[in-house]
């Protein structure tokens, strides 16, 4: 591991799905960004233009096709995909576009999960787990399965999934897309507060030029490639 200034660094990356098939897409078309430890960026852009695609390049759930991605000093190249897994379980969170709970888990088994894969003690796991959901306004939803969740609690109990352990790395695609402003507003606030306390990097994909301002940086992407940043 190396003390890199960067928990992020993108050298031209491109991504290509279905290369060399009349279905290729060009999702990615040479991207170049850096990341420092404990910055919070949000990352603005239409619908299409990669940013899903950018965030699964960064949390290492698919491989771009070119350049190069350095991910906490590590060069993702060099990772196989088991140690890619191991890797992301212990420093990447990901709050996904749909969420993806377990559907016959609680949302207190759901958040306590990551904990569990960690081998951490069970207790100590349920303690913190209904701690945090509590702190997101779900402390009388701890035993309801997603099916029995709206949709804004759901995506709460996908954001305590995605802290519980405290990752290095939050990558969040769209993470209060599905809640009111003022409970949205809430959960910033909350990212915002560990973002500080906790030093954590956070890249943040969302629609809410309020939300890009209380970032430390909008990243805005088009077409695959980054347009603009703004401080
Ligand atoms: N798994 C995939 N296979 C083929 N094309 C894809 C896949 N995922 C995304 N794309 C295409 O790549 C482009 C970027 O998609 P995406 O990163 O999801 O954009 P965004 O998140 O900004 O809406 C779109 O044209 C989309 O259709
Ligand atoms: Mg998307």
């Amino acid at each position: 591991m190396t003390d890199s200034e960067y928990m992020l660094e993108l050298t031209d990356v491109h991504k290509i799905y279905a290369p060399s098939t009349p279905a290729e897409v060009r999702a990615l078309r040479g991207v170049n960004l850096t990341i420092k430890h404990g910055e919070m960026i949000a990352v603005m852009g239409a619908s299409g233009s990669g940013k899903s695609t950018l965030l699964n390049m960064m949390g290492g759930l698919d491989r771009k096709t070119e350049g190069e991605i350095i991910l906490d000093g590590i060069d993702m190249d060099t990772l196989s995909n088991k140690m890619m897994t191991t890797f992301r379980r212990d420093k990447i969170g990901f709050i996904f576009q749909l969420f993806n709970l377990f559907p016959f888990l609680t949302a207190l088994q759901n958040v306590m999960l990551p904990l569990l894969l960690q081998q951490q003690d069970q207790a100590i796991a349920r303690q913190r787990a209904s701690r945090l959901l509590r702190e997101l306004g779900l402390g009388g939803r701890l035993d309801h399965k997603p099916g029995e969740l709206s949709g804004g609690q759901q995506q709460r109990v996908a954001i305590a999934r995605s802290l519980i352990t405290q990752p290095k790395l939050l990558l969040g695609d769209e993470p209060t897309g599905d809640l009111d402003t003022t409970t949205s507003s809430d959960i910033l606030s909350i990212f915002r507060r560990l973002n500080k306390e906790n030093k954590q990097t956070m890249v943040l994909v969302t629609h809410s030029e309020k939300i890009g301002e209380l970032c430390d940086r909008i990243v805005r992407i088009h077409d695959g490639k980054i347009v603009e940043e703004e401080k």
